[in-house]
C-alpha cells in the first residue's frame, strides 16, 4: 500500500462529554514538572522514572474503588487531594474497620532522602509500599488471610476489566496485569504529587542567602524561620526542628529515632515511628491545619505539636538523642527530655513559619484529581489514531485508512468530527486478534478529525 502521509489525529475535547474522559492523546504533564534547582533528594529508581502515561494509569488505579475487596475503598478514600492527600480523621475507614495509624499526607513523597516508607519505615521502597494497603485486611482487604481473597484475586479482577486491558496495553505494550506493573504505575502517580509554589519557595528564590530573613515574609514568619532552623541551647537558641525536618524539602532526616510521641491507636505504646511526611502543606491554603498530626493523630493543632517539642514528656526507649537532653552523670537524677522553654510569642512564630510551606496548585490541579465521574464510571478512553491515504484493500480507488493499536477483540467506536467540537456517534470497530484497529473509508470524507474511543459502559 502506498502511504501518502500519516498524522496524529486529535481527540475530542474533555468538554465534549459530561462523562469522565481520559484522553490518552493529550496526557497531563507528570514527567516534565518543574522541580526547583535547590531540591536535591529524589528517591525515583532508575527503572521507574515517571512517564505521563504511566502516572495516568497510576491515577486511575489510585482512584478506583475496585482495588478493594468490596469495591468501597480506594487509595483516595484515605489520601484526599483537598487534604494534602491525607485524611482529617484520626483513623481512616477501611473495608474492615479503621486503620491502626493516622493516614500520612503524600505531598513530595518523591523528594525524601529517606527511601523507606510508612511511619515506622517498614516499606523498603515506595514501589513496594503501594500494594501493601491493598493486602491489608483492614484497609483494602486482599490479605489472603482472615477469610480475605489474596492479591492474585485482585490481579484477576483487574485483568478482566477491559478498561485496564486498554490502559495496561497503552503503558506496557500488553494487557497483562501484574503486581509489579501496578506498583510501578501507582508509585509514579504518588511521586508526581509535588508542591513547590509556597510563600517559602518565593522567598527562597528571591533571597541571596537562604539563612537570611526573607523579604516576602512578615517579621513573625522570619522569627519562626530562625527558630525552626537554629539548634536549641545558648543565647539566641532555636527550636532545632530543621535537624530532623531538613530544609528546603522539609523531609525527615533518615537517621532519627522517634520524637517522643509514643501513643498507639490500638492501645499501649508504640516506639517504632521514625518517619514523618514532608512538613510542606501541613497547613491548608486557608490557614487551617491539615491535622491531626503524628502517627497516632494525637496532636490536633500545630501549637499542640510545638508544645510537645517544648517539653518532651519522658525519655523512652528509642527517643532520638537530640530530644533526650544532656546525658546524666553518675549520681544524677533520671534524665529529663528536651525542654525548649519557648515563649508564647515564639510558639506563635513557629506556627506562622510552618504556614509559609503551603502551596496551592497541588489542591487544584486536575491531573491529581479523580478521573472517574460521580457514579465511579470512567466512560471513555481515547486512543491515538494513525491515518494514511492509500489504495483500498480491493486494490481499487483511493481510501482513507485509519489505524490504531487496540486490545485484541475489544470493540471501540470510530468517531469523526469536522470541527473538533461536535463528534458523531461513530461506528463500532473491533480490534483484530493481533490488536489492530483498522477501518477504511472513501478518500474524501467530510470529516477532518477521527479518533477511536473505548467506552467500558457499552
Ligand atoms: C484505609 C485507609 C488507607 C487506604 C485505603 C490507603 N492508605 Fe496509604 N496510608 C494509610 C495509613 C494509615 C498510612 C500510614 C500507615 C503506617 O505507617 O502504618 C498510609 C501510608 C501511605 C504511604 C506512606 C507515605 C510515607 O511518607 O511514608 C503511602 C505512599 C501510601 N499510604 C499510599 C497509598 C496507596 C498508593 C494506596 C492505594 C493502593 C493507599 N495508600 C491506600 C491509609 C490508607
Ligand atoms: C529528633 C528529630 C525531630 C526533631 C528535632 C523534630 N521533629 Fe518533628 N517529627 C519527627 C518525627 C520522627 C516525626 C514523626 C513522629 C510520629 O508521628 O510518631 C515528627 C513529626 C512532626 C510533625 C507531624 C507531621 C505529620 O504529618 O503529622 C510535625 C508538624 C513536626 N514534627 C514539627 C516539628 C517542629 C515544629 C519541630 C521543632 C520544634 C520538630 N518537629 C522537631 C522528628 C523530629
Amino acid at each position: 500500500m502506498k502511504t501518502i502521509f500519516s498524522l496524529l489525529i486529535l481527540a475530542p475535547s474533555v468538554s465534549q462529554a459530561q462523562d469522565a474522559v481520559l484522553d490518552l492523546t493529550r496526557l497531563h504533564s507528570y514527567a516534565d514538572q518543574e522541580v526547583p534547582a535547590y531540591i536535591a533528594p529524589d528517591n525515583t529508581p532508575a527503572n521507574n522514572r515517571i512517564t505521563d502515561i504511566g502516572a495516568t494509569l497510576g491515577r486511575v488505579l489510585f482512584y478506583d474503588k475496585r482495588l478493594s475487596r468490596n469495591s468501597t475503598v480506594s487509595c483516595a478514600s484515605c489520601h484526599q487531594q483537598e487534604n494534602a492527600f491525607g485524611d482529617p480523621a484520626i483513623a481512616s475507614q477501611g473495608v474492615a474497620g479503621t486503620t491502626g495509624r493516622h493516614s500520612m499526607r503524600l505531598i513530595n513523597a518523591r523528594f525524601s532522602t529517606e527511601r523507606r516508607f510508612f511511619w515506622d519505615e517498614r516499606a523498603p521502597t515506595l514501589e513496594f509500599q503501594t500494594t501493601e494497603p491493598i493486602q491489608d485486611h483492614i484497609e483494602m482487604g486482599f490479605s489472603g488471610a482472615d477469610g480475605d481473597p489474596d492479591l492474585g484475586a485482585l490481579v484477576t479482577r483487574i485483568s478482566e476489566l477491559e478498561l485496564y486491558q486498554v490502559l495496561f496495553t497503552a503503558v506496557y505494550g500488553s494487557p497483562e496485569v501484574t503486581e509489579l506493573r501496578m506498583q510501578r504505575a501507582l508509585a509514579q502517580f504518588v511521586r508526581s504529587i509535588q508542591s513547590f509554589d509556597s510563600k517559602y519557595d518565593r522567598g527562597l528564590v528571591a533571597a541571596p542567602n537562604p539563612n537570611a530573613d526573607f523579604a516576602n515574609f512578615t517579621a513573625r514568619e522570619n522569627q519562626g524561620k530562625r527558630l525552626f532552623m537554629a539548634p536549641p541551647g545558648g543565647p539566641g537558641g532555636g527550636a532545632g526542628c530543621a535537624a530532623c525536618h531538613q530544609a528546603p524539602t522539609f523531609d525527615i532526616d533518615p537517621n532519627t529515632g522517634h520524637n517522643g510521641v509514643t501513643g498507639s491507636l490500638g492501645g499501649g505504646q508504640d516506639f517504632t515511628n521514625t518517619r514523618s511526611p514532608s512538613l510542606r502543606d501541613v497547613v491548608a491554603a486557608d490557614g487551617s491545619p491539615h491535622g491531626p498530626f503524628m502517627h497516632d493523630g494525637s496532636k490536633e493543632t500545630l501549637l499542640d505539636v510545638i508544645n510537645h517539642y517544648n517539653a518532651i514528656p519522658a525519655v523512652t526507649p528509642g527517643l532520638d538523642r537530640r530530644l533526650a537532653g544532656p546525658p546524666p552523670r553518675p549520681g544524677d537524677p533520671p534524665p529529663q527530655a528536651q525542654r525548649l522553654n519557648l515563649s508564647g510569642d515564639q510558639k506563635e512564630s513557629l506556627v506562622a513559619f510552618l504556614a509559609t510551606l503551603t502551596g496551592s496548585s497541588v489542591y487544584k490541579d486536575v491531573k491529581w484529581s479523580s478521573p472517574f465521574d460521580s457514579s465511579n464510571e470512567l466512560s471513555v478512553v481515547v486512543l491515538p489514531t494513525q491515518v494514511t491515504f492509500g489504495t483500498g484493500s480491493d486494490g481499487e480507488g483511493r481510501r482513507v485508512i485509519l489505524r490504531a493499536g487496540g486490545v485484541p477483540r475489544v470493540t471501540y467506536r470510530l468517531k469523526t468530527s469536522s470541527d473538533l467540537e461536535n463528534w458523531d456517534e461513530g461506528i463500532a470497530v473491533t480490534a483484530s486478534n493481533s490488536g489492530e484497529l483498522r477501518h477504511e473509508m472513501a478518500a474524501a470524507p467530510t470529516a477532518k478529525f477521527f479518533c477511536f474511543v473505548y467506552s467500558p459502559s457499552e
